[in-house]
Formats: C-alpha cells, sequence, structure tokens
C-alpha cells in the first residue's frame, strides 16, 4: 500500500550498466551508426542478455543525446543521456581516474576531486531513475561494476518491491587503499542496498567486508551482512560472495572450428613470414595490463639473443581505451615508444619484433589471432579477471599452445596450469616467456587439456545463473512483505 503511487514498468529482468552492449559512433561526414563496446563486461553480459527478455539500461556512448528506448534481439535497449560535462566529470574522472585506479592497487595515483563526486552521484540518481521506470513489480534488477556503486541503495529506496542484484566486474581493493576514498562510506552504503553483491575472487569479497566492518560497524556472520533499519526502511541481509566471471565458450569454439578462421589464422602466420613462433598480446591499451612490462621483458630476451626476430614474432594488440583521460595519453606515449625503441633496434628489412596494431577487431578477427599464436602474453598488474586468457584457452581446440598468465589476474585462481608470473619481475617474465616458448609439446597438451576442461565446464551462462539462483534464493528468505 505504502507504494500505491508507484508507476511500474514492464520488466521483470533489468541489467544496468554504465555501457550498452553497443556504443554509438558518428564518423567525420556526421553519419551514425552502432558498434560492438569494448571490454570484459560487454563481453560476458551480451551472450546472457541474448537469452532472456528483459531490458538493458546503460549508456550508448555519446554525449548530449537523448535516444529512445529500442529492441535489438529480444531485448530492450533503454539508453541513459549523458552530457559532454558528465562523460568529463562522471566517467572519465570519477570512474576511471579516480575508481579504477584505486581498485587496481593504485598502479597509477587516484585523483579525489569533488566535483567528480557530485556528478558521480547525479549520473547514478539518474540510473536508478531509468531503471525503477522500466522494472515490473517485484522485478530482479542485475546492477554492474564500479561506475554504479550508488545505484543499489537508490533503487531500494525508491522501489522496495524489487530484488536487487550487484556485481563489481574488477577487483575491490585492500581496506588500507580504500580508505582513502574520502566518500568510502557512502560507496559502501551504496552497494549494501543490493541483496546480493557478487565479486570475481573471494579475496575481493572479504576485502569488502572488512571495509563494511571497519567503515560502518555492522554485525557481519561469515559473508551476510546485517543492514540495521534505517527511518521508515526496514532492516535486512546483504550478502558478498564470489562470483568468477567466464565467456561464452559455444561462441569461441565455434569459431575456432571454422573453415575460414582457421585459414585466416594460417594467412596470419604467413603474412609474418611463418616465424618459428608466434607471440600474441590482446588488451585495452589500459595500465593494468602490464604491457609495458611484457615488452621491457621482450626487448631483454631479443637483446641476449635468446630469440631473434627471423624465429619469433610478437603481435600486440592495444585496442584504443578512456583516450581523452591523462594516464592513458601518457601511457600511449610510453608504450609506442617501447614499440619504437625495440622495432628501431631488432627490425629487419625483413621482419619485425613487435607487430603493434592500436584498434579494435570483430571477435571473428580475434579468433583467429588465436588460433595463430603459440603464447599468448595475459601479464596485467592487476586485473578483475581477464576473459581473454580464458578466450584463448576456448580457442585452443587442438590443444596446443602455452598462456603465460600473471597471478594478479583474477583468471589465475582457476587456470593454474598456466605459466603463472609475477609481472613485476622481469627475469621472472623472461623465464617465463622462454618457458612458454619452449614447452615440451607433451607438456603442452597436458596442460592446455585441463585448463579447456576448466573453462568448458565454467561458462558465463553457468556464472549468471549462479549467481541469479543465489540472489533469488537468498532474498525469499529475506523478505518479510
Ligand atoms: C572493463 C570494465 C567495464 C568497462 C570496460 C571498457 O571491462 O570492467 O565496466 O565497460 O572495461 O571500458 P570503457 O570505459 O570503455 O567502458
Amino acid at each position: 500500500a505504502a507504494d500505491s503511487d508507484t508507476d511500474y514498468g514492464d520488466f521483470d529482468f533489468i541489467v544496468v550498466s554504465n555501457r550498452l552492449a553497443v556504443d554509438r559512433v558518428t564518423d567525420d561526414e556526421g553519419n551514425s551508426s552502432w558498434r560492438r563496446s569494448p571490454g570484459g563486461l560487454v563481453t560476458a553480459l551480451a551472450p546472457v542478455m541474448a537469452k532472456t527478455d528483459g531490458a538493458w539500461v546503460g549508456w550508448h556512448g555519446a554525449p548530449d543525446e537523448a535516444l529512445d528506448p529500442f529492441d535489438e534481439g529480444n531485448m530492450r535497449l533503454v539508453p541513459v543521456p549523458l552530457s559532454e560535462d558528465e562523460v568529463e566529470l562522471y566517467y572519465e574522472g570519477f570512474s576511471n581516474a579516480t575508481l579504477w585506479p584505486l581498485y587496481h592497487d593504485v598502479i597509477a595515483p587516484p585523483e579525489f576531486h569533488r566535483t567528480w563526486w557530485d556528478a558521480y552521484r547525479r549520473v547514478n540518481e539518474r540510473f536508478a531513475k531509468a531503471t525503477a521506470a522500466s522494472a515490473a513489480h517485484g522485478a530482479t534488477v542485475w546492477v554492474q561494476d564500479y561506475q554504479l556503486q550508488l545505484v543499489p541503495k537508490l533503487l531500494r529506496k525508491a522501489r522496495p518491491d524489487l530484488v536487487i542484484g550487484f556485481f563489481n566486474h574488477i577487483p575491490f581493493p585492500p581496506l588500507e587503499i580504500f580508505a582513502q576514498l574520502p566518500w568510502r562510506r557512502q560507496v559502501i552504503e551504496g552497494l549494501l542496498g543490493a541483496d546480493l553483491i557478487g565479486f570475481q575472487r573471494p579475496s575481493d569479497a572479504s576485502n569488502f567486508l572488512r571495509c563494511v566492518r571497519r567503515f560502518l560497524g555492522h554485525t557481519i556472520r561469515q559473508q551476510q551482512v546485517q543492514v540495521p533499519a534505517d527511518g521508515d526502511a526496514p532492516a535486512y541481509v546483504s550478502r558478498a560472495e564470489a562470483f568468477p566471471i567466464s565467456i561464452d565458450v559455444n561462441a569461441i569454439t565455434e569459431l575456432a572450428k571454422r573453415q575460414d578462421i582457421i585459414e585466416r589464422s594460417r594467412e596470419i602466420r604467413r603474412e609474418l613470414g611463418n616465424p618459428k613462433h608466434v607471440l600474441l598480446g590482446v588488451d585495452r591499451l589500459d595500465y593494468t595490463k602490464g604491457i609495458g612490462h611484457r615488452l621491457k621483458a621482450y626487448g631483454e630476451l631479443l637483446e641476449d639473443g635468446s630469440i631473434t626476430v627471423e624465429d619469433a614474432a610478437l603481435i600486440q594488440v592495444a585496442s584504443p581505451s578512456r583516450e581523452r583521460v591523462e594516464q592513458y595519453r601518457l601511457l600511449r606515449e610510453e608504450i609506442e615508444g617501447a614499440v619504437g625503441r625495440i622495432n628501431g633496434t631488432y627490425d629487419t628489412m625483413k621482419n619485425t619484433a613487435i607487430r603493434y596494431l592500436h584498434h579494435s577487431y570483430p571477435v571473428e578477427e580475434m579468433v583467429a589471432l588465436y588460433l595463430a599464436a603459440d603464447v599468448m602474453l595475459v601479464t596485467a598488474l592487476r586485473d578483475g579477471m581477464n576473459l581473454v586468457a580464458k578466450e584463448y584457452v576456448a580457442a585452443r581446440t587442438e590443444n596446443r599452445g602455452a598462456l603465460v598468465l600473471s597471478e594478479f589476474a583474477g583468471a589465475a585462481d582457476t587456470l593454474r596450469q598456466a605459466v603463472l608470473v609475477n609481472p613485476h619481475d622481469i627475469d621472472g617474465l623472461k623465464s617465463a616467456m622462454v618457458t612458454a616458448l619452449n614447452m615440451p609439446p607433451a607438456e603442452g597438451i597436458r596442460r592446455m587439456r585441463i585448463m579447456r576442461r576448466q573453462v568448458l565446464q565454467n561458462d558465463v551462462e553457468r556464472w549468471s545463473q549462479a549467481f541469479l539462483t543465489a540472489l533469488r534464493n537468498g532474498s525469499a528468505g529475506n523478505s518479510d512483505a
């Protein structure tokens, strides 16, 4: 009765994320079109959403443009507009120059600005409002990632009938680092609006729970937080648990078996001059990915003669990302400088040391690259999960190839047969690359087979089912409506 004047929407299931699966791009002539959005979140959620008839609430990637909801496949896309200013303050500022570096072990120094925080609050309110307007009575809403941490609490307040989940795709930092955030209480309270808060790794969940205890003083039993009553709002239980994310395994393995893609992978090797070894790195151009450390190690291997440009070629795909954020500009200078120095020193008329590609590619080309590569290099300094590592493993249908994988990526929790490495240790990184390059075939096959079994059994469908089942079961016990 309390919400008799609430306007309910039509959807029983809603995903909310900063980005929709598609980005609106406008070319020089002013023609606009849609393009798939970058990053792991969309990689994971697009196949999940394609199978449910729910709504996806998110930004469509262009500033100062209000679009009506539209249908794509069997889902409804609900665009949330951002002004030019909000792109700068909420997206580039608070999300990607405050939270992103803070949550990734302060690899780059986070900046704290009150104007950014104000915009973050304002935009989170807009997302919560758009979601509330689309949600049917009792609907399940699943909020995604660090850009929208205030949405769960705002939604719970506006719509106590909803079942609210949250998933954090990136790491949750240790208390000692999170403590720097001037708005740490508000962020934790925002997240606790969810009935279930999902993290990539158990350590992320326990970092979060430590922060809840320290900064809010709530009672915690195992992974359950007792959130006390607040005015009219009743007390409830919010839970924090790990749900490691994955990929659409079938989509990747199907592509890996397609004749034209296999042929394309051969062509890639031919175009490189058929070297004995092809190594591959695929990352958004982001300072968390450890691309500079990887290049340093590779350069030293060329210098000491462990590898030669005739025998080995490194393909480094660095897809453009957050290009107006200062740290990303600096990184691009640094990486392109390093590539230029190494190629300038070791290239011959015929061979090049590093094939550097500042592009993003469709998934078909990505799979061709995975098939072309003997060694995949994932050397992130910190990464929530890293889905490129899982995609490489899924694509290796013949169980050949080696994965060099950073201990600091969430994927290292499960892909134990990779050549695991601490990317800060340049000598360790060099020897990991050499180990991968010289892995005896039988040993390589044994390792890849175990990793493939792991990835094939845990695809993204299973991830979303596990989360949503836990969300619905737990919440049924909680509701005293
Ligand atoms: C990571 C984040 C996502 C983000 C993606 C791409 O995967 O977890 O939330 O969408 O990077 O970054 P962008 O800033 O382009 O959305």
